[in-house]
């Protein structure tokens, strides 16, 4: 090796490490190393903060940005750089500054996109779990198969800076009954914080995204509950499609996030919104997310749902037309699902446009850090099970611990068993239209074959909109 190979890996290993500094937590607010608060979502450019860095100029006025949920096709979109290259410049113009992906492959390198992303301002937030690797709720197993494979993933992304966090599921608690699985949630946030700190990364917050169902403020409060940190999730994300324009604060329900919200624990923020009926999408639930006389006094900021348009009609770029209809279905590595998914990709109007100009509106200030008391903030009471209802744990129960296997005895009822061992284990298939289906091999289970939630299928990008809000 030369030594200007071996100097250009290191000015290339540097620049990753310098591209952007990391995100910390303190009490329920993101904060840059400056000492500003980060927000989700956004307007004031990169360029600024870049100015402003050379200068050593502390910034007062946070920068805030936009959160886009970025999943081309099932597989990780964060492994071709020539992809993110040509998207990232459409993220600018934007100004984005985080973005969301449910699905990565903790062994093909990522340092490609990384990089694009970190130049540009943005930060990932990445999922832990995939198709096979999901916390379903039929199975409410948290087992050392999935602690590996979790592993895996986060031993992949620690080293980036830009990486912002991770989840520990998204909507796996979908429907009524779902709310069983939520202890597993919340082990699996204690082990990977505790694998986090063990391995000496940084404090790369772990957290879950939540639908917008009625085990809500429930659920919110569980996963932070009981006062040991260690046990808690490090922040807590909603999906929420509830407000569709025209709408207002009140008749979406969005008050009620507020007051739900109000000085909880940790960060929270919407990690999918942007209801697309009727349409044109005017993204006026932005102006209350970012308005601190509204949400922003605890919210974080938004996650719009999302980039790419396939069938379901979120998307806010094309990459060209849908196979026509008629025409066979190839997946390939352009088309996927009846819609290309690689190239250049074209603003769709006039949503993208929208988007970008209320974001652009928008400048919530903050707090910087050094005034910031994170002694406001409130740990809610551990919520105790409604017999029949939506909410089915009791929280000041002890968590389960890995390889501890419940068995279920009728409706509602769980008993847990200590097999010491993941052999028994839902095998995950993908079927054929992206759905997954989980294949059920629990000793006594009722049904062989049952498909996951709606709502989990919505996000993974790849289905039918069948309902108002896709939860
Ligand atoms: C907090 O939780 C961790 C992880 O479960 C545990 O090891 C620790 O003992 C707990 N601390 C207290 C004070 O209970």
């Amino acid at each position: 090796m030369t030594l200007f190979t071996l100097g250009a890996i290191l000015c290339s290993l540097l620049a990753l490490a310098t591209a952007l500094d990391p995100i910390e937590v303190k009490g329920n607010k993101f904060f840059r190393k400056d000492g500003s608060q980060f927000f989700i979502k956004g307007k004031q450019t990169f360029s600024t903060i870049e100015i402003a860095k050379r200068a050593k100029i502390q910034i007062v006025y946070h920068s805030t940005c936009a959160g886009i949920s970025y999943q081309l096709r099932p597989n990780d979109p964060l492994i071709d750089t020539e992809q993110c290259q040509r998207d990232v410049k459409l993220m600018k113009e934007l100004g984005a500054n985080a973005l969301r992906v449910y699905h990565v492959d903790a062994n093909v390198d990522h340092d490609g996109c990384m990089k694009v992303f970190a130049d540009a301002g943005i930060y990932l937030l990445i999922d832990l779990d995939t198709f096979d690797t999901y916390i379903v709720p039929v199975h409410n197993f948290w087992t050392t198969r999935h602690y590996t494979k979790f592993a895996e993933v986060m031993d992949t992304f620690a080293k980036y800076d830009n990486v912002l966090g991770f989840f520990v599921g998204n909507e796996n608690i979908a429907s009524k009954d779902d709310s069983l699985v939520a202890p597993y949630l919340k082990a699996a946030a204690r082990d990977m914080k505790a694998y986090r700190d063990a391995k000496g990364y940084r404090a790369i917050p772990i957290g879950y995204s939540a639908a917008d169902i009625r085990v809500g403020p429930m659920l919110q409060n569980y996963l932070v509950c009981g006062g040991n940190s260690s046990e808690s999730v490090d922040f807590f994300g909603l999906n929420t499609y509830a407000w569709c324009d025209p709408g207002t604060y009140t008749t979406s329900g969005y008050n009620d996030l507020a007051e739900e919200a109000r000085n909880f624990p940790v960060p929270i923020f919407l990690t999918e919104t942007g209801c697309n009926v009727p349409g044109p999408r005017q993204w006026a639930d932005m102006e209350a997310v970012f308005d601190e006389d509204r949400m922003a006094k605890d919210w974080s900021g938004a996650i719009m749902y999302e980039w790419i348009e396939e069938m379901n009609h979120y998307g806010i770029v094309s990459y060209g037309p849908p196979v026509p209809k008629g025409e066979p279905m190839v997946d390939n590595d352009i088309i996927y699902d009846g819609f290309t998914r690689k190239g250049t990709p074209t603003p769709i109007h006039p949503d993208f446009d929208n988007l970008k100009t209320r974001w652009a509106t928008l400048h919530p200030t903050g707090v910087s850090r050094g005034d910031y008391d994170p002694g406001q903030v409130v740990t809610p009471a551990c919520p105790t099970s409604t017999q029949g209802g939506w909410w089915l744990v009791d929280g000041n129960s002890p968590l389960p611990v890995l390889d501890v296997i419940p068995t279920r005895h009728g409706a509602g009822r769980v008993m847990l068993q200590s097999t010491g061992t993941a052999a028994v284990e839902g095998e995950h298939v993908q079927d054929s239209d992206g759905g997954q289906f989980v294949q059920d091999v629990d000793e006594d289970s009722q049904a062989a074959t049952s498909y996951i939630s709606f709502s989990a299928i919505v996000v993974l990008g790849l289905s039918f909109f069948w309902g108002l809000g896709g939860t």
